[in-house]
């Protein structure tokens, strides 16, 4: 999907899964690779994994959480590979429990990595950004749209997310910066779903999905990459659903026979 040669790609949150292919693609469609997360050892190795598949790539160690370290990340950033035109923060934390187990720390943990590190992103990216051009895009979830039992910290933060991502695109979209999100559904082989999914309900899951499956992680490459392009220069303020359908409701054959 389309030709990033020469341009920027930062992205938050990058060490493995969803981020991390979006990373991939927009390397292997040319771009100059930025990779960022908490974990030292994990975003180095993910770095140099892009670099030995012909990327131009770097991974800086920084905690979303942390403002002061999201400058310093930019900086460098900007000084190995110019400005940046196409930012994803995509950084987050979730785990199945109950309101009551959550205590008011765990709530505040999940908001500040998701909400607050989304806004820390892409606020701290400001002076570092291509303007006009860039394009900034939220990795949200269904949850923020749709309550779910067990997730009430994950829910309240990526319903943030959408609002900080709807704000935003108001406010940067006369410098020409666009801002949109991308609602992935069920991603196969990633930790969100090792989290959250079951394995023993699959097929329950996939036929209550109106596409009868869960998407790749390179599906949601592949979007970040048409939000970025031009044939999407007149979109912002969005949030794109690339989730099989999950978001429309429940396509299982029970439902559609009732
Ligand atoms: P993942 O592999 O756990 O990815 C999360 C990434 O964020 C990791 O690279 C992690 O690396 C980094 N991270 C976590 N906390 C951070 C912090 N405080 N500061 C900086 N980096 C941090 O999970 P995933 O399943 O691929 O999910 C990726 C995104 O897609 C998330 O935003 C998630 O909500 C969204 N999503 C996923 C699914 C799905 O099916 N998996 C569905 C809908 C939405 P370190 O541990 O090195 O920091
Ligand atoms: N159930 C209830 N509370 C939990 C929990 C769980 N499964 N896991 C952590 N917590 C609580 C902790 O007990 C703590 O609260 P307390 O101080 O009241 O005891 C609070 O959450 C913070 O935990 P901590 O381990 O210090 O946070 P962290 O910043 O190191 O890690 C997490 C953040 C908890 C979100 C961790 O799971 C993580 O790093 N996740 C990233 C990967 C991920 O979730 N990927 C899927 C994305 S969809």
């Amino acid at each position: 999907m389309g030709d990033f040669s020469g341009r920027h790609v930062f992205v938050a949150g990058a060490s493995g899964g969803i981020n991390f292919a979006i990373a991939q693609g927009f390397g292997a469609a040319g771009a100059r690779v930025t990779i960022l997360s908490r974990s030292e050892e994990k975003i180095a190795a993910a770095a140099q994994e892009l670099r030995d598949a012909g990327v131009n790539a770097i991974g800086i160690a920084c905690d979303v959480r942390d403002y002061a370290g999201l400058e310093a990340a930019y900086t460098q950033a900007v000084a190995a590979h110019g400005r940046i035109d196409v930012l994803i923060s995509g950084a987050a934390g979730n785990f199945l429990a109950p309101a009551l187990k959550v205590s008011a720390n765990a709530f505040k943990t999940v908001v500040d990595i998701d909400l607050l590190g989304t806004y820390n992103v892409f606020r701290a990216s400001w002076d570092h950004l291509t303007r006009p051009g860039a394009s900034l895009i939220a990795i949200t979830a269904g949850q923020a749209v749709h309550p779910s039992p067990f997730q009430i910290h994950a829910c309240a933060a990526k319903a943030g997310v959408n609002m900080v991502t709807k704000c935003l695109a108001l406010e940067w979209g006369p410098a020409g910066v666009r801002v949109n999100a991308i609602s992935p559904g069920p991603i196969a082989d990633t930790e969100g779903m090792r989290r959250l999914a079951d394995p023993a309900r699959e097929a329950k899951l996939k036929g209550s999905l109106a596409l009868r499956d869960y998407g790749t992680k390179a599906d949601i490459a592949e979007a970040a990459m048409f939000l970025s392009s031009p044939a999407a220069k007149y979109i912002t303020g969005t949030i794109l659903n690339v989730d099989g359908g999950n978001d429309i409701g429940d396509a299982s054959a029970d439902a559609l026979t009732m």
